[in-house]
């Protein structure tokens, strides 16, 4: 079992005296371009990072609970006959129970290591975690794409975040050594080899730590133009859209249908570059896709702008911001002997600059959500 994993299996036999029935992991992600096109049916190339969020969970006899072995919490599932509430981390696996239809009272005891609030899906993976446990748990064999879609009812009916499919795909989709290429029309997934090592590259990610939540953030926001776009253009979703469609279209709506309209292209364009291994290519989509993202669809903020800047001057071969914006992570493609000179120099800008101090990770893509542990024996039936 990995670290996580661990723990939370701990916490759960020490808060209820038995090991779990099940211990489950679901990664965070990166996304290495297509931003904000998921909800718009387009595409999206993301890849799982190896920081997750484990989950211990039995049945419960009685009312369900929820616990949190890193904040020292806990919480019930529900109050009443209704759902509970509570603007908190115990949103996400209630919003996944409630999405699944799960009647059943369980309890479940978490812990991770996926930065929270950074862009990097942190509640992404804890709800991945809890449908990939609950489907074990209760013997339901649902596919990892029905969990997926559960998921994203969870944030967008539950949590209240209009978030498209992409994080929960990833998540529960993704696997070690590959991007995932989703379209996030049909649904369809392809897996792509991505290796950045054998070329002599890594993906740093810089973490801002100006840390958002996307209920309050602009999110919703650009969602919305985005469908007033469509909506002006006759379209179903911008995905119909066409470069000449934009000569339709004005002020706000113009700039954002313009940056999913090239974004899209931009994503198939680096899903082929990536299955040829050409990452010269690639990084020269990612810094388009941040000049997009900064000057279209205006979700960068000046932390992010700075790292890739700082990137493109060390000569990094690509950098971009990742996830949703307004904060967050920004990614780099950069040569492995690259990665200290470029932190250093960022931590130092951003010093100056009166910026937080910023953190960096290196991640390899990483698999998603798993199964790691069934309790040995007989499942106890509910009184
Ligand atoms: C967040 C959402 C995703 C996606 C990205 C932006 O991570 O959860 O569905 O829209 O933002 O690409």
């Amino acid at each position: 079992m990995r670290e996580t994993e661990r723990r939370a299996a701990a916490a759960y036999a020490e808060r209820f005296g038995e090991e779990p029935e099940i211990v489950a992991s679901a990664p965070g992600r990166v996304n290495l371009i297509g931003e904000h096109t998921d909800y718009n049916g387009g595409f999206v190339l993301p890849c799982a990072v190896d920081r997750r969020v484990a989950v211990a969970a039995g049945h419960a006899y009685g009312g369900g609970l929820l616990a949190s072995a890193d904040f020292g919490q806990v919480k019930s599932l529900r109050d009443g006959p209704e759902w509970e509430k509570s603007e908190s981390w115990a949103d996400y696996p209630r919003g996944v129970a409630w999405a699944m239809g799960i009647e059943q009272p369980f309890r479940a005891v978490f812990s991770g290591d996926v930065p929270r609030g950074a862009g990097l899906s942190s509640s992404a993976a804890i709800e991945a975690a809890t449908a990939l446990a609950l489907d074990a748990l209760l013997g339901l064999e649902k596919d990892r794409k029905e969990l997926a879609i559960a998921c994203r009812e969870a944030e967008n009916g539950f949590v209240g975040v209009q978030s498209g499919i992409m994080d929960q795909y990833a998540s529960l989709l993704c696997e070690e050594g590959s991007a995932l290429f989703i379209d996030c029309r049909s649904l369809e997934a392809e897996t792509v080899p991505f290796d950045p090592g054998s070329a002599g590259l890594t993906l740093l990610v810089c973490d801002t730590n100006v840390h958002h939540a996307h209920t309050d953030s602009g999110y919703n926001d650009r969602k919305q133009t985005c469908e007033d776009a469509a909506r002006t253009l006759g379209v179903e979703e911008l995905r119909d859209a066409t470069e000449e469609d934009l000569e339709k279209l004005e002020g706000q709506e113009l700039k954002r249908a313009r940056h999913i309209v090239t974004e899209n292209a931009r994503v198939l364009e680096a899903a082929d570059a990536l299955r040829t291994q050409d990452y010269a290519e690639l990084g020269r989509l990612m810094y388009a896709s941040h000049t997009s993202m900064r000057d279209d669809f205006e979700i960068s903020v000046p932390e992010i702008d700075t790292f890739v800047d700082l990137a493109r001057e060390a000569g990094a071969t690509g950098a971009r911001l990742t996830g949703g914006g307004f904060g967050g992570c920004a990614i780099a493609l950069v040569d492995l002997d690259e990665v200290e000179a470029i932190s250093e120099d960022a931590r130092r800008t951003f010093a100056e600059r009166g910026f937080r101090e910023p953190e960096f990770y290196e991640f390899l893509p990483a698999a998603g959500a798993e199964v790691t542990k069934r309790r040995e024996g007989e499942r106890r039936e509910q009184p």
